[in-house]
């Protein structure tokens, strides 16, 4: 896939992963547009990185996915790529009562965002002689981290979705990737560190995007990042080997 001459939207692009796509597709000359909660960072985003283009949304409404869907078409028609990135990480203990509102946010915003989104954009995507969604999955997908359940039960259930979206699209201009990251140094997380300068940990961002925009420009419809790799390869091998003996 070409990585200029794009009108992109990212969710999340405030921080992490989002921001650090939204400034290298800005620099491989595509338009950019982020969105994400954070007023202030949109703003100071904004001032550093002329050309990046910044709406505010919180993806767990369902209005302000509409809203968010509307006003990017009315003034950027041009848009043909979609990245479902923002994501939150909680950790969450089963063996005591849940707090199911957190439970709640963060299935709304990991998966039922995506997915909203992804219904929203598609009909305009299609009319595109180049078009994609790019959903950022997680290395966690394959293997859960116990302590975070929900998080990647989310996870499988993001990569379940793109298999599905992309064979419903396969007639169509849009390709669909998946993107998964392996622990990647971000502020995912940063709401349960009680240590506010302790840092998520994992490869450093330069490290992921070099290899994720390489899957892109390759049209590696599924990139699995470094050591997500391994999670994928190793439970294939278990489905293979706890099938081998069926038909
Ligand atoms: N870092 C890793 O190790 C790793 C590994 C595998 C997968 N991933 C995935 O990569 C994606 C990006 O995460 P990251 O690591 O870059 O973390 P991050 O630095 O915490 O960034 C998360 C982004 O999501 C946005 N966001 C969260 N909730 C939102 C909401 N309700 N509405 C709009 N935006 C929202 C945040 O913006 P606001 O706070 O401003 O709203 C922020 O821009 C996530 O899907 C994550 O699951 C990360």
């Amino acid at each position: 896939m070409q990585t200029s001459g794009n009108t992109i939207l990212i969710t999340g692009g405030t921080s992490g992963i989002g921001l650090a796509f939204a400034k290298q597709f800005l620099q491989e000359g595509s338009k950019v547009i982020i969105c994400g909660r954070r007023a202030d960072r949109l703003a100071q985003i904004a001032a550093d990185n002329p050309g990046i283009i910044t709406k505010q949304c919180d993806i767990t409404d369902a209005s302000q996915r509409e809203n968010l869907c509307n006003w990017a078409l009315q003034h950027y028609p041009d848009l043909n790529i979609l990245i479902n990135n923002a994501g939150i990480q909680l950790a969450i203990d089963l063996t005591s009562p849940v707090d199911l509102g957190k439970v709640r946010n963060e299935i709304e915003t990991n998966f039922i965002a995506p997915i909203h989104l992804t219904s929203l954009f598609a009909a305009h995507l299609k009319t595109k002689s180049e078009a994609a969604i790019m959903n950022v999955s997680s290395g966690l997908a394959f293997v859960p981290l116990a302590f975070m359940p929900v998080y990647c039960a989310t996870k499988a259930a993001i990569h379940s979705v793109t298999l599905s979206l992309r064979h419903q699209m396969k007639n169509t201009s849009v390709k669909v990737f998946e993107i998964a990251p392996p622990s990647t140094d971000t502020e995912l997380g940063h709401e349960r560190r009680a240590d506010k300068t302790q840092t998520h940990g994992g490869i450093p961002i330069s490290e992921f995007l070099t290899e994720a925009m390489e899957g892109i420009r390759n049209d590696t419809l599924e990139t699995v990042v470094g050591q997500s790799k391994g999670l994928r390869a190793k439970r294939e091998e278990l489905f293979d080997n706890m099938n081998s003996f069926t038909h």
